[in-house]
């Protein structure tokens, strides 16, 4: 077992955060780019550097930063983890386990996790944001390798919590947000996909694709989580417009697009416990 997530490191993270933070808050939000605006409406915030959490690894990646916060938005506690590592940095598709274990094992229900993608489809242009209704792990690979115990067949009928999507689409539709549900396709990186590789994608029913997400539901439907998905679309993904694909390119859609899909997410966050309560529950 990789030596930032056995059991010990993960009681000794919770106990740090237990000691940093009080309670756990019942939801948590992984912020993927553009979604980081929720950070700055933060009331009554306080952080953590990962670098503080034995069980959190840090990203690299520009764009990303390396802290969790706790606070307030709109009115409701929660967590926000303000920074990624892919699986593109490392070839480590389960880097992220470490930290999401310790937020079940520190109490935290919900998991909403947050990304930017390139859209597949015309109804999906840059600035739109989707809501997944599921994915399709192109890799292949799982972070659940090496798990023993019949715990690892992990079912993914419904990985991303029915209850909460319904939820998520009602609060789009009073804030007059477009959402549109779709698939989610998770392709390994660093490097872009080449136009056929994207007709394939297109031709499997995926909807949007990006680099990272789908490795976060897989440990944190095994630890049972309950998960939200929402991508902001920063591109058409390749070959499917003229642009040349960069990394800059996408991080500046993704800013300009962010203050829409970081409100949202703060009145989604906020609406969870007073709409209906048993959604933050676990099943
Ligand atoms: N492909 C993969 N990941 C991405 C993209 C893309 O087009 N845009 C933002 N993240």
């Amino acid at each position: 077992m990789n030596p930032t997530r056995t059991p010990a490191v993960i009681a000794a993270t919770v106990t740090r955060l237990q000691h940093h933070f009080g309670d756990a808050p019942q939801v948590a939000v992984v912020l993927g780019s553009g979604w980081g605006g929720i950070a700055t409406q933060l009331s009554a915030a306080q952080h953590l550097a990962y670098a503080e959490l034995p069980a959190f690894a840090a990203s690299q990646v520009q764009g990303h930063g390396s802290a969790l916060r706790v606070g307030l938005a709109a009115g409701r506690r929660v967590a926000l983890l303000c920074g990624r590592t892919h699986t593109y940095e490392t070839g480590d598709c389960a880097a992220m386990a470490g930290a999401i274990r310790s937020l079940k094992a520190w109490g935290v229900q919900v998991l909403v996790l947050t990304n930017a993608a390139g859209g597949l489809r015309s109804h999906l242009p840059p600035g739109s944001l989707m809501l997944l209704a599921d994915h399709i792990n192109a890799t292949q690979r799982s972070p659940l390798i090496g798990e023993g115990g019949n715990t690892r067949f992990v079912d993914m009928g419904a990985a991303y919590d029915p209850a909460l999507r319904t939820h998520a689409l009602q609060i789009a539709a009073q804030q007059q947000v477009p959402l549109v549900e779709g698939t989610y396709l998770w392709a390994l990186g660093p490097q872009f996909e080449t136009p056929a590789e994207v007709r394939m994608f297109a031709a499997w029913g995926a909807d949007a694709v990006g680099m990272s997400t789908v490795p976060e539901t897989i440990v944190a439907r095994h630890c049972g989580l309950r998960v939200l998905g929402l991508s902001l679309i920063t591109n058409m993904a390749a070959g499917l417009s003229a642009e040349v694909l960069t990394h800059a390119a996408t991080l500046e859609q993704a800013h300009a697009a962010g203050a829409d899909a970081a409100g949202f997410l703060t009145a989604l966050v906020g609406s969870l416990p007073d709409t209906e309560p048993n959604l933050l529950s676990n099943k």
